[in-house]
């Protein structure tokens, strides 16, 4: 086990202190950094990194501090793609932080940036939401989402061509969709595993209102009343749909591709003054993104997470099992729920730019080329579907949810992945952007 795995092994047992050491000497003897002191910075919403701040005696081109990163994404170590990627979108002209340095040896793969202090723009946004001060207002913020959607829109269609399914397969974004469903990418047919396996087959679901949990096998196959509307689909159905559909072999070919950041959900995103004191986003962790991203799984990252996954339900769960009335109940065969969520004016507006800055332009443009696919709607729900279900485990009592957060989150993954037999948020999205 390499130095690296071994400090983000003890940072997930909580022994902060011991990592930050054995940091100090892989900085000093690897890096060959005059490093004096390191502080991690373990947080909510990095799930696969460690990453902190080393402090140095002699700079480092021209800084006293770094602040460093590792990923990993389960077993699979992405390395320093980021590195790359980071200059793939510098080169597009969008607004994204590239590394200052990177080590690319197996077992060593750290990136080393220039420290920010700005906020994030998920965290602006939350505070925003609760009526704090955030160092920007509503309007300046929504203004920043509207000018980097356009420019991210403008770029999609500057970028979107053809690409024989090859390329789009084996773009790294499938990571945080197909494969999260499956063990093996290459099976012939389907079978739950990944995170779908882990997070929920064969778990129990404890939901407010009902006198005990729900197993995943009933579950599974429930139909679902949300405040009154009936949804088409199971969660069993909908998993199995996406593993279909969602497997990159199942790519249009030739299919069509964008270039992009495909994970710039808002704690990738950095919230910046720029000299004439406008409010600016930028790009960071560019993991995932790439020169040949399946056309419409390119935004599903930044719709869902930017705009449905708030306020707090998805990653401040705790706080909201008082703020949300829920209740479920089990009637004739169907799961009836009830909850009081919706987009607020804030996320409202995001949503209101993305449509007419990134989605319609891009779905209009993909057709007008005679590429859209017949059912393009099917994968554009069941990639946002996957986004609350797979980012972590929305099961109450398994990570960092409860029964509240875990019927509200339940809810909006199903009202995404599936048609209502009444009008909702997705179903009115989806009707906003149909070319
Ligand atoms: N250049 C930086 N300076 C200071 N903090 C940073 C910097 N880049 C990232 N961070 C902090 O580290 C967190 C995780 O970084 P990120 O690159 O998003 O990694 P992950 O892969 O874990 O999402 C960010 O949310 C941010 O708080
Ligand atoms: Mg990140």
């Amino acid at each position: 086990m390499s130095q690296l795995a071994i400090a983000r092994d003890l940072v997930k047992l909580g022994r902060i202190q011991e990592a930050a050491a054995l940091m100090l000497t892989f900085a000093r003897q690897v890096l060959e950094l005059d490093c004096t002191e390191v502080k991690l910075t373990p947080d909510g919403y990095s799930l696969n990194s460690l990453n902190g701040i080393l402090s140095l005696g002699t700079p480092f081109e021209g800084q006293t501090k770094l602040f460093f990163k590792y990923h990993q994404e389960e077993d699979e170590s992405k390395g320093v793609a980021e590195y790359y990627n980071s200059k793939l979108l510098e080169d597009a002209g969008l607004p994204v932080d590239v590394p200052l340095a990177a080590r690319h040896n197996p077992g060593e793969q750290i990136l080393l940036y220039r420290v920010r202090t700005d906020p994030r723009l998920a965290d602006v946004c939350r505070a925003i939401e609760h009526g704090q001060a955030a160092g920007f207002t509503a309007e300046e913020t929504i203004q920043a989402q509207r000018d980097l959607d356009i420019a991210v829109g403008k770029k999609y269609l500057e970028t979107l061509t053809t690409a024989p399914r090859e390329k789009p397969a084996a773009e790294p974004l499938h990571q945080l969709f197909y494969l999260r469903l499956v063990d093996d990418p290459n099976a012939d047919a389907p079978v739950s595993g990944g995170r779908l396996k882990s997070f929920y087959v064969g778990k129990d679901f404890a939901f407010p209102g009902l006198e005990k949990p729900l197993s995943w096998a009933e579950l599974a196959n429930l139909r679902w009343c949300i405040n009154g509307v009936t949804y088409t689909h199971t969660l069993g159905e909908l998993f199995a749909e996406a593993m279909v559909l969602l497997a990159p072999r199942e790519l249009p070919d030739p299919c069509p591709v964008v270039l992009g950041h495909g994970d710039a959900h808002n704690a990738n995103l950095w919230i910046e003054r720029d000299s004439a004191g406008s409010a600016r986003l930028a790009f960071f962790d560019p993991a995932f993104a790439g020169a040949a991203l399946p056309a419409l799984l390119a935004e599903i990252k930044p719709t869902f997470h930017n705009i449905f996954a708030h306020p707090d339900w998805l990653y401040h769960s705790s706080e909201v099992t008082q703020r949300y009335q829920t209740r479920a109940e089990v009637r004739d065969g169907v799961l009836h729920v009830h909850h009081d969520w919706k987009l607020n004016a804030l996320r409202a507006e995001f949503l209101a730019t993305k449509v007419t800055h990134v989605w319609k332009p891009l779905l209009a443009e993909i057709k007008a080329q005679g590429l859209l696919p017949a059912d393009w709607e099917r994968y554009i729900r069941l990639a946002l579907f996957c986004c609350p279900t797979l980012v972590m485990n929305l099961r109450a009592g398994a990570d960092r949810h409860n029964p509240v957060s875990s019927v509200v989150g339940l809810s909006i993954a199903m009202m995404c992945g599936s048609a209502g037999d009444t009008e909702d948020v997705m179903s009115q999205f989806i009707a906003d952007i149909t070319p």
